[in-house]
């Protein structure tokens, strides 16, 4: 089982490197590949590819995509599970559905109808696919982040809840946002 994440910004922001970072740190290097990568020297932390996942002739694949039908579930088989590497725009676009899935013809699945992060979506599809069901999940949707004294700012996106109810955000993508990326 392979997870592969395909770029599709037209930029590698600092912001996407980082939930990038996030994904290894948690799913580990071998489990990953980041797919579309015009530079991969500036992800060398993972496993990278100039190639677009477009050009790869998978079998067995199966696109993660909000407008997906089916919810994942942990009875899921594929080699390879893909999602969009962008970042959310505030309503959605549904451009998973127009760039990935649409492109692929592959099967899909959704992880609730709520927009996530990437880096949340694939980190929830590795907990659902090593046996967790999804109505076990606790999630925290629209966190409202402090950027500076007195001064917040919502993030429109579903995120995963640690033990102490708090969104799970990664620390680098937290400095960004209080430095204003
Ligand atoms: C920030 S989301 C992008 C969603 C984007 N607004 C869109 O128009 O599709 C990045 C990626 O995470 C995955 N993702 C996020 N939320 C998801 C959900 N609820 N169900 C399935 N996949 C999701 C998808 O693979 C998506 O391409």
């Amino acid at each position: 089982m392979k997870f592969i994440i395909e770029h599709l910004d037209t930029e590698l922001y600092e912001w996407s490197r980082a939930e990038y970072e996030h994904i290894i740190k948690v799913l580990g290097k071998e489990n990953v590949l980041f797919t579309n990568i015009k530079d991969c020297s500036k992800l060398q932390f993972a496993e990278c590819a100039e190639k677009s996942v477009k050009e790869m002739n998978l079998n067995k694949a199966c696109v993660l995509d909000p407008e997906a039908e089916q919810i994942l579930s942990p009875d899921d088989k594929f080699d390879y599970f893909i999602f969009g590497g962008i970042l959310g725009n505030n309503p959605p676009e549904k451009r998973t559905a127009e760039f990935l899935s649409q492109k692929l013809g592959f099967e899909k699945r959704n992880l609730g109808k709520k927009q996530m992060s990437t880096d949340t979506a694939v980190i929830v599809a590795w907990k659902i696919l090593n046996g967790k069901k999804f109505s076990e999940l606790k999630f925290i949707d629209d966190p409202e982040i402090e950027i500076e004294e007195e001064m917040n700012s919502v993030m429109p996106y579903r995120y995963l809840a640690d033990e102490n109810g708090k969104p799970i955000i990664c620390e680098k993508v937290l400095k960004l946002m209080k430095k204003g990326w």
